[in-house]
C-alpha cells in the first residue's frame, strides 16, 4: 500500500479510494503527494453524508438544530452520521439492535451531538430526517444470516415515519432492500427523497 501511494500519487493530483478497512486508506494517504478522499471503507462514508447533507439542505433548508434519527446497523454511515452532527451542529438519535451499535470511543467522544436510543421508534419521535442502510454491508456478507436474524424486526416504517415531524423525509443510500430495512411504501412514499439522494452523489462529488 505505502508504495502504490508513493507511485500512484507521481502520476495523478487526487485520489479517491474504496476499500475495506480504514487502516489501509490512512496508510495510503500517509504516504501520497496529493490529497486522498474516502470513497468508503468499512468505518467510514463521507462522501455519501456530503450528499445526504445536501440533499436535506436542498428540501428542507439548513440542517442545523435538526434531529436526524438512523435507524438500523451502526456502520460506516452511522459513523461518518455522527461526524457530521458534530461539524454541522444537528442532533443524531441512534437506534440498532443490540450488538451493532457503532463503535463506544466514537459515541463517547460525540455524546455532545449523538445519543443512542433503544427503539427505532424512540430514535424516530420527532425526527426531521429518518434514514436507514442495509442490514448488511459491502465486506459483511459472511454475517448475513446472523443479521437477518438480528435485524428482523428493524424495518423503517409508515407508524415509525408518522411519529417524525410532519415535514420529515426518508433518506437510503441505497441500494435498498424493500421488505428489508425499510417497507416499500416508505421508501416509495411521498416523504421519500432517495433518488434526489442518489443523484446528488454526482453533484456533490463535482
Ligand atoms: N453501508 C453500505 C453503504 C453502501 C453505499 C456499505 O458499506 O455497503
Amino acid at each position: 500500500i505505502e508504495d502504490s501511494a508513493r507511485v500512484i500519487s507521481r502520476m495523478t493530483d487526487i485520489v479517491m479510494i474504496r476499500t475495506f478497512e480504514q487502516t489501509k486508506i490512512e496508510r495510503f494517504a500517509a504516504n501520497s503527494r496529493v490529497p486522498v478522499i474516502n470513497g468508503l471503507t468499512n468505518e467510514f462514508h463521507p462522501c455519501q453524508i456530503l450528499a445526504d447533507i445536501f440533499t436535506y439542505i436542498e428540501h428542507r433548508g439548513p440542517i442545523q438544530g435538526k434531529t436526524v434519527a438512523w435507524i438500523g446497523d451502526g456502520n460506516n454511515m452511522c459513523n461518518s452520521y455522527i461526524h457530521a452532527a458534530h461539524q454541522l451542529g444537528f442532533h443524531l438519535k441512534i437506534a440498532c439492535p443490540y450488538g451493532f451499535e457503532p463503535d463506544p470511543d466514537l459515541l463517547a467522544q460525540y455524546r455532545h451531538c449523538a445519543t443512542l436510543v433503544k427503539t427505532a421508534e424512540d430514535a424516530a419521535a420527532g425526527a426531521h430526517l429518518i434514514s436507514t442502510d442495509v442490514w448488511t454491508s459491502m465486506g459483511f456478507e459472511a454475517e448475513n444470516e446472523v443479521r437477518r436474524a438480528a435485524f428482523a424486526k428493524w424495518c423503517v416504517s409508515r407508524p415509525m415515519m408518522a411519529a417524525a415531524k410532519p415535514e420529515a423525509i426518508f433518506m437510503h443510500c441505497l441500494p435498498a432492500h424493500r421488505g428489508e430495512e425499510v417497507e416499500a411504501d416508505v421508501i416509495d412514499g411521498p416523504q421519500s427523497v432517495v433518488w434526489d439522494e442518489a443523484e446528488n452523489r454526482m453533484h456533490v462529488q463535482k
